[in-house]
């Protein structure tokens, strides 16, 4: 006998899905942007992780990959997919990489691994970015995850005083009991309170202040398409 759909039958079929499903679901569907013969941008985070995995699998028909970090190379190197180094492919087809939010726009929030830096310049040199997450990076304004900054360590005092303006709240993102040091030899400031309304208007005031490396407000880079894990599957948002 056929029962209606309750509220419970909901709750079960969402919690079927593990976040970790729905990122290997959305990797998987990245492979569909990949394009053949070429290089393709890859960016750094667990669902990128999964993406690195499957892109191994259809190795034989990518020339290789340009890196966002050194935790991406290392995996990549490990699964047989050749890194070239950025100055020598100067022009990318698609850049896949994840999210830490995004919103309705394609703008995103991004470098919960530490890895921001890297990934702006990977997506500068690409024609389109792919974001793969999971549903519950979808947002409606960017802010509630704290915001990534990578900043040179002499400026983080007058940096934090700058955000603390804004109404922000920052923690120097620590590394056991050291500040973690990023591929690039800095810090991070991670910054809570911020409701970012004006992502464009955000990102070119912070970028330009003296001290910060990059800010994880991608606006200017923000992404083409979002291959989004549900519960129903991969829905496709095209900004
Ligand atoms: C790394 C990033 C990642 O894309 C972001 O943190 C999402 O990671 P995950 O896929 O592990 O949720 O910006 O700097």
């Amino acid at each position: 006998m056929n029962h209606p759909h309750t509220q419970a039958d909901a709750v079960l079929s969402v919690s079927s899905l593990t976040q970790d499903e729905l990122k290997a679901q959305v990797a998987q569907a990245a492979l569909h942007y990949v394009v053949p013969g070429e290089v393709v941008g890859v960016g750094t985070g667990s669902t990128v992780n999964k993406f690195i995995d499957a892109l191994a699998t259809i190795k034989d028909r990518i020339t290789g990959a340009v890196s966002s970090s050194a935790a991406s190379t290392v995996r990549l190197q490990g699964l047989g997919i050749p890194v070239f180094d950025t100055n020598d492919v100067p022009r990318l087809a698609v850049y896949i990489d994840g999210a830490d939010e995004i919103d309705g726009h394609g703008h995103m929030l991004k470098g919960g691994g530490a890895a921001l830096t890297r990934e702006k310049i990977v997506a500068a040199q690409s024609e389109q970015f792919v974001c793969i997450a999971d549903a519950s990076k979808l947002v409606q304004t960017l802010g509630k995850f704290p915001l990534p900054v990578e900043v040179i360590p002499m400026a983080t005092r007058r940096l934090m005083a700058q955000f603390a303006a804004k109404g922000g709240t920052c923690r120097v993102r620590m590394q056991g009991d050291q500040p973690l040091i990023t591929d690039n030899g800095q810090h991070i400031l991670d910054v809570s309170g911020l409701h970012i309304s004006n992502p464009l208007a955000f990102e070119s005031e912070v970028s330009q202040w003296p001290g910060v490396v990059t800010v994880g407000v991608f606006a200017f880079q923000r992404a083409h398409v979002c291959l989004l894990g549900t519960a129903d599957g991969v829905r496709t948002l095209r900004f």
